[in-house]
């Protein structure tokens, strides 16, 4: 039988992430590596992939978004793509998203984005437990997005003046987003005034760093991004290895770096100069061991 394909795009957040949970502005940009499934037909849900994944969790997805969806049937979903399922890159969303798009295939149904989107956010639910949303809404929608959880999460669509250069390393750790998610929340309640005034900061960079992309200063956003940073490691998500990582991207003339997710290992980007700098970032990265590519914002990776 003839297998029917979905797919959809990763993310980085470039700004915001965690603050986003409780309802601060964050911005991200879609990135060219793609998650790609194809379901066929089967007697139980599985998944089959060479990536790393957790199978309870993805079959859960599964079973969720048929639920949403209306599917009786089951499926074995095959997992293939460009998009390193190892955290901070938005896989899980940008898998959920594929998969809705291959059931909609299956069932011949024609879907708008928000409908797209709603039924990812069921599967982005069991591997994420209550996510903010961004991650999925960047699976769906693309581009570079101004993104605040609620009603209105969807604030705008960035027009980026003047394209930057990202590297993405990976720190070589999976990053466990539910669980980073779920110790910043203890250190919210137990020092709710503290935690208020790292949220105003997080706002403000927000706020900024928009400015700048739409002006095309790009040069001011490294800085903005290290503060950032500072934000991040101030709530425990920056761990040793992303220390080390950011550390080795300034060292080797990033302008800018810091975690992009959930942290506690995954990722990390620094903006680059320019592609030749992009390329001594990664040389520097490489040959202390970290996995890393570049890539541009905003890129021509259609949805
Ligand atoms: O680690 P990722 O790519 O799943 O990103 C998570 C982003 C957080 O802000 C940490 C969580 C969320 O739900 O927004």
């Amino acid at each position: 039988m003839k297998k029917i394909e979905g797919k959809a795009t990763g993310k980085i957040i470039l700004f915001g992430e965690h603050f986003v949970v409780y309802g601060a502005p964050a911005i991200a940009a879609a990135i060219d590596n793609k998650v790609i499934v194809e379901i066929e037909e089967a007697e139980e849900n599985d998944i089959i992939t060479d990536q790393a994944v957790i199978p309870e969790m993805s079959k859960g997805a599964i079973a969720a978004i048929e639920k949403a969806m209306g599917i009786e049937k089951k499926f074995k979903v095959y997992l293939k793509g460009n998009l390193p399922t190892y955290g901070g890159l938005g896989s899980s969303a940008a898998f959920c998203v594929a998969l809705v798009k291959a059931f909609a295939t299956f069932k011949n149904l024609q879907l708008n984005k928000k409908q797209i989107n709603d039924f990812a956010y069921e599967g982005e639910k069991v591997f994420h437990g209550s996510p903010s949303g961004i991650d999925n809404y960047m699976a769906t929608y693309g581009g570079v997005l101004l993104f605040k959880r609620g009603e209105n999460a969807l604030q705008k669509q960035i027009e980026v003046k003047n394209p930057f250069t990202m590297v993405v390393g990976f720190t070589g750790k999976l990053s466990p987003t539910a669980k980073m998610v779920a110790e910043v929340r203890k250190l919210k309640e137990d020092d709710p005034e503290k935690f208020q005034q790292l949220f105003d900061e997080a706002t403000d960079i927000v706020y900024r760093a928009l400015t700048v992309i739409e002006k095309g200063k790009v040069e001011e956003l490294g800085e903005l991004m290290n503060q950032n940073q500072y934000l991040l490691r101030e709530i425990g998500v920056s761990d040793e290895k992303n220390n080390e990582i950011i550390r080795l991207m300034l060292a080797a003339g990033a302008l800018g770096a810091k975690i992009t997710g959930g942290g506690g290992g995954g990722c990390c980007i620094a903006l680059a100069r320019d592609k030749i700098a992009a390329m001594e970032i990664e040389r520097t990265l490489k040959k202390n061991g970290f996995d890393c590519f570049t890539t541009s914002v905003p890129n021509r990776a259609s949805n």
